[in-house]
C-alpha cells in the first residue's frame, strides 16, 4: 500500500490538472492540504481507497471548477457539511460515503443555506443522514439520479422530489426508516429506477401505481411491511425488468397479467404469503432469467411452462407446498446455474438429465420425499454447492457422482438412506469446504483420502456405521484456518462495483442494477453447544469443525488431532475410542465446543486443557477416566457435574468423591466461589432468555413448543433424536 501524502505532493503542482481519478488503489493516509492548488480540477475521483481522517471544508473552497466529485468507499471520519460546496456553480455529480460508519454529512448547517449548483446525481449512501430529506435537495430541479441509502431517514415517501425533478430516473431510497404508504401523487414518466427496499413503507399497493410510474425498469419494494394483493395493473408497467416484492406481507394469488410480461427478467417474491398454482398455462415469462418464489405457499407441480423459459438461471421454489415429480425436461434448461427446491414435497427420482445443466452452480432439493439413488452429476463442472440432506435417497456413492465436479464447496447428503464406504475419489474435491454425511447408514474405515481435502472447515460423519480408528493424517487438515489474503480480499471487494457512475454521461443507464444481482446464499446447519445451528452467507468462512459422533470408531484419539489448533468444535462422542486424552489437545486456542463423552477413555484429564479459554461446551462424560476432575479455574469454573458424570475413577468435590490428596481443606472454598459464580452467571443467563423471549414473539412460540414437546418426550433423549427438540438458531 502506498501512502497518500508521500506520493502525491507533487501531484499538487499541476494547477492545470483537469482531470483526477485515483479510484481503487488502496491509497491511505489523509487527504492532502494541498489539493486546494488544484484550481483547475473538474474531476476528482478517490474513491475506492483506505484515505483516513476528516474531509475538511478548507480543503476544497478553491476548486470551484469541480463538476465531479466522489469520496465514496473510503475510511473517513467525522462530519462534512455538505454547505461547504454552496459556491460550486458548476457542480454537478456529488458522490460520498463511507466504509466505516464513522463518517457524517451535514446537510442543514448553515440553516436555510441555498446552493449556487444544480446537480445531476446526488449520492450520499451511509452518510449518516436522519429526519427528512436534505433541505437543499428543495432548490434542486435537475436531478437525474439520487441515492441516499443507508441512512436513517424517517417521513413519507417524497413525491415533491419526483414533481421538482421532472428528469429524475434512479431514486435509490434503500435502508431507510420511510413510514407510511407508498402513494404516488403525479405520473413520472421518466423513472427508471425506484428503490425503497428496507424501510418501514407499509398498506397496499394503490391500484393504479402502473400508471404513476409507466416506464419503471427497476421496482424494488422488499424488505417493507406492504400487504394485500398485487394489483392486476402492476402488468402494465411494460417495461419492467427487474420486479422485487419479497420480504412483505403480499398474499393472494399473482395476478395472471403478470405471468405474461414478457421483458420480465428477474422477479423475486420470496417470503411473502402468495399461494395458488403458479405454473399453470398462463405462465408465460419467457424473458425470465431468475424466479425467486421460496418461502411462499404455492402449490401445484413443475409444469412444462417453465420449459418455455430457455434462458432462466435461477429458479428457486423452496420452502412451499410444491409436489409431483422433477420431470426429465429439467435437462433441457441448460442456462439455469441455481435450482433451489428445497423444503417442498417433490416426489420419485431426481432425473439422470440433471447432469445436462452443464452450468448448474446451485443445487438444492433438500427436505422432499425423492427416492432412488444419486444421479450422476459428471461433466457438472461448475458445480459449486449439493444439498440433496433430508430425502430418502439410497444406494452407494457412485463412482462418478462426483467426478469432474472439482469446484464444489458443499456436498451436503445428510439424512438419507445412503450406505457404503467413502470412495476414495472424494479426494479431487480439492475445493470442498463443507462435507456432510451424518444420518446415513455409511459404513466401513473412514479413508484416509479426505485428508487431501485441504480446504476443508466442516465435516460432518457423525450418525453412520463408520467403524475403525480416526486417521491421524486428519491432524494436518487446516479446519478454517484464516488466510491473511483472503481477508484482505474480502475487505477489498466489499464495495459494490458497477454502481459507479460514468463522468462522460455522468449516470449509468444500469445505477440500480447492482442492488439486483443476487447471490444465493449457502446455507448449512451444523450440531455445536449441544445445539443445531444453521449457518447462512458470510458467516460460514468463519466456523470450522469436526464431527464423529454416533459412529463405531475405536482406537486411540490420534495425538495428532491437537494440530487442529483453530478447530472451533470438535465431537468425538458415542464411539468406542480407547486409551487418553491427548495432551495436545490444549493447543485448541479457538475451541467452544468439545465432546468426548460416552467413549470409553480412560487416564486423567490433561490439566492442560484448563487453557482453553473460548471453550463453551465440555464433556468427557461416560467414560473410565480416573483422577481429579480439572480445577475451577476460567472456563472450567462454568462447567458443571454432568461434563464429568458417569466416570467411575474421577474425583472432585463437584462429583461427591474425594481424592485421595492433601488438598481436601480448600474444596469448601472453592465450592463457596463456585456457587457464588455460578448463580451469577446463571442468573444473567435466565433474565437475557427471558428478555430475548419477551421481545420476540417468534421464538418465544417456539420455545413454549419445545417446552411442551420436552414434557413428554425428555425422558427418551438419545443422540440422534436431541435434534428435533432443540429450537434451530439462525445467523444472518
Ligand atoms: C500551492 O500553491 C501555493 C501558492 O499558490 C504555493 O505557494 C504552494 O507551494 C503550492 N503547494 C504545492 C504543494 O504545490
Ligand atoms: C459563498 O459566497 C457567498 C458570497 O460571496 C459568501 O458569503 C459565502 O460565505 C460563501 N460560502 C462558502 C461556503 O464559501
Ligand atoms: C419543489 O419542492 C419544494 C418543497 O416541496 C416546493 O416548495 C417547491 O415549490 C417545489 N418547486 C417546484 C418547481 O415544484
Ligand atoms: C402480516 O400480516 C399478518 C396478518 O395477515 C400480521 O399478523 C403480521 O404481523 C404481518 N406481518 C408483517 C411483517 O407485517
Ligand atoms: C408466450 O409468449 C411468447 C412471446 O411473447 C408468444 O410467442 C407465445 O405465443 C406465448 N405463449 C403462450 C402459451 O401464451
Ligand atoms: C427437451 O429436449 C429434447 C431434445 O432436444 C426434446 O426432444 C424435448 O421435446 C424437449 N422437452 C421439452 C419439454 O422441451
Ligand atoms: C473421472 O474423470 C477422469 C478424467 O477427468 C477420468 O480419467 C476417470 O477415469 C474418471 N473416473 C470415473 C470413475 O469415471
Ligand atoms: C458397532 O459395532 C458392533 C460390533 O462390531 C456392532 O454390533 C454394532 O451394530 C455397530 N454399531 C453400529 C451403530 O454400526
Ligand atoms: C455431539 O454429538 C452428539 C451426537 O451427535 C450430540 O448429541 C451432542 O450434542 C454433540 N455435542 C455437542 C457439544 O454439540
Ligand atoms: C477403567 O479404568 C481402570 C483404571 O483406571 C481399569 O482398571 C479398568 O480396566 C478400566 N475399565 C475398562 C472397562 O476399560
Amino acid at each position: 500500500m502506498i501512502s497518500f501524502l508521500f506520493s502525491f505532493v507533487g501531484l499538487c503542482q499541476l494547477n492545470k490538472l483537469q482531470e483526477l481519478d485515483l479510484s481503487y488503489k488502496l491509497f491511505q493516509g489523509i487527504l492532502p492540504p494541498c489539493f486546494n492548488n488544484l484550481t483547475s480540477l473538474r474531476l476528482l475521483d478517490l474513491s475506492y481507497n483506505l484515505l483516513s481522517g476528516n474531509v475538511s471544508p478548507s480543503l476544497l473552497p478553491n476548486l470551484t471548477s469541480l463538476e465531479y466529485i466522489d469520496l465514496s468507499h473510503n475510511q473517513f471520519e467525522g462530519s462534512f457539511s455538505i454547505s461547504s460546496f454552496a459556491n460550486h456553480s458548476k457542480l454537478q455529480v456529488v458522490i460520498l460515503g463511507s466504509d466505516n460508519n464513522k463518517f457524517e454529512v451535514e446537510t442543514e448547517y448553515p440553516a436555510g443555506w441555498v446552493p449556487l449548483f444544480q446537480l445531476k446525481g446526488l449520492v450520499l449512501s451511509s452518510c449518516k443522514l436522519t429526519g427528512d430529506l436534505p433541505g437543499f435537495l428543495q432548490y434542486q430541479f435537475r436531478l437525474v439520479g439520487v441515492d441516499l441509502s443507508h441512512n436513517n431517514l424517517t417521513g413519507s415517501f417524497p413525491n415533491w422530489l419526483f414533481e421538482n425533478n421532472t428528469r429524475l430516473e434512479f431514486l435509490l431510497l434503500r435502508n431507510n426508516s420511510l413510514m407510511g404508504q407508498l402513494l404516488l401523487l403525479g405520473p413520472n414518466t421518466r423513472i427508471s429506477s425506484l428503490d425503497i427496499s428496507h424501510n418501514q413503507l407499509d398498506g397496499q399497493l394503490q391500484e393504479n401505481a402502473a400508471h404513476m410510474i409507466p416506464n419503471i425498469m427497476f421496482l424494488n419494494l422488499s424488505n417493507n411491511g406492504f400487504e394485500g394483493i398485487l394489483p392486476s395493473s402492476i402488468a402494465e408497467m411494460s417495461s419492467l425488468w427487474v420486479l422485487d416484492l419479497s420480504d412483505n406481507n403480499f398474499s393472494g394469488e399473482v395476478p395472471k397479467q403478470l405471468l405474461t410480461a414478457k421483458d420480465l427478467e428477474i422477479l423475486n417474491l420470496s417470503n411473502n404469503k402468495f399461494h395458488g398454482e403458479i405454473f399453470l398455462m398462463d405462465f408465460n415469462l419467457t424473458g425470465l432469467g431468475y424466479l425467486y418464489l421460496d418461502n411462499n405457499q404455492f402449490r401445484g407441480t413443475l409444469s412444462n411452462v417453465i420449459s418455455r423459459i430457455y434462458e432462466l438461471q435461477v429458479l428457486a421454489v423452496s420452502n412451499n407446498y410444491m409436489s409431483g415429480e422433477i420431470p426429465s425436461w429439467i435437462g433441457n434448461m441448460t442456462s439455469l446455474n441455481t435450482r433451489v427446491m428445497g423444503n417442498n414435497s417433490f416426489e420419485g427420482k431426481l432425473p439422470p438429465e440433471i447432469s445436462q445443466l452443464l452450468w448448474l452452480e446451485f443445487l438444492d432439493v433438500s427436505q422432499n420425499a425423492l427416492s432412488g439413488s444419486l444421479p450422476s452429476l459428471k461433466s457438472m463442472e461448475y458445480l459449486e454447492h449439493i444439498h440433496l440432506q433430508g430425502n430418502m435417497l439410497t444406494g452407494l456413492i457412485p463412482r462418478d457422482f462426483l467426478n469432474s465436479s472439482s469446484n464444489l464447496l458443499t456436498l451436503d447428503i445428510r439424512d438419507n438412506r445412503l450406505f457404503g464406504s467413502i470412495p476414495n475419489s472424494i479426494s479431487a474435491l480439492l475445493k470442498l469446504r463443507i462435507l456432510l454425511l451424518r444420518g446415513n447408514l455409511f459404513n466401513g474405515f473412514i479413508p484416509n483420502h479426505l485428508c487431501h481435502l485441504i480446504e476443508i472447515s466442516l465435516m460432518d460423519l457423525s450418525n453412520n456405521s463408520f467403524s475403525g480408528p480416526i486417521p491421524r493424517c486428519f491432524g494436518h487438515i487446516p479446519f478454517g484456518e484464516m488466510k491473511k489474503e483472503d481477508l484482505f480480499a474480502r475487505i477489498r471487494d466489499s464495495g459494490y462495483e458497477g454502481s459507479r457512475p460514468v463522468y462522460a454521461g455522468y449516470l449509468v443507464k444500469y445505477w440500480g442494477y447492482s442492488n439486483f444481482v443476487y447471490e444465493q446464499k449457502d446455507e448449512v446447519e451444523f450440531v455445536t453447544k449441544n445445539r443445531h445451528v444453521s449457518y447462512k452467507g458470510g458467516i460460514l468462512d468463519f466456523i470450522s469443525g469436526l464431527d464423529l459422533s454416533c459412529n463405531n470408531l475405536t482406537g486411540d484419539i490420534p495425538h495428532e488431532l491437537g494440530m487442529l489448533s483453530w478447530i472451533l468444535t470438535l465431537n468425538l462422542s458415542h464411539n468406542q475410542l480407547k486409551g487418553s486424552i491427548p495432551n495436545s489437545f490444549s493447543n485448541f486456542s479457538q475451541i467452544e465446543s468439545l465432546d468426548l463423552s460416552n467413549n470409553q477413555l480412560s487416564g486423567e484429564i490433561p490439566p492442560q486443557l484448563v487453557g482453553l479459554t473460548f471453550l463453551e461446551v465440555f464433556s468427557v462424560a461416560h467414560n473410565n477416566l480416573s483422577g481429579r476432575v480439572l480445577d475451577m479455574k476460567a472456563q472450567f469454573g462454568t462447567f458443571g457435574e454432568s461434563s464429568y458424570e458417569d466416570n467411575h475413577f474421577l474425583c472432585g468435590p463437584m462429583l461427591k468423591r474425594k481424592c485421595n490428596t492433601k488438598s481436601e481443606g480448600k474444596w469448601y472454598d472453592i465450592d463457596v466461589v463456585f456457587i457464588a459464580s455460578f448463580t451469577t452467571s446463571y442468573i444473567m443467563i435466565l433474565l437475557g432468555f427471558a428478555t430475548f423471549l419477551y421481545m420476540d414473539p417468534y421464538w418465544r412460540q417456539r420455545w413454549f413448543n419445545f417446552i411442551e414437546e420436552c414434557i413428554y418426550s425428555c425422558y427418551y433423549f438419545t443422540c440422534d433424536t436431541l435434534s428435533k427438540f432443540f429450537p434451530y438458531f439462525v445467523y444472518n
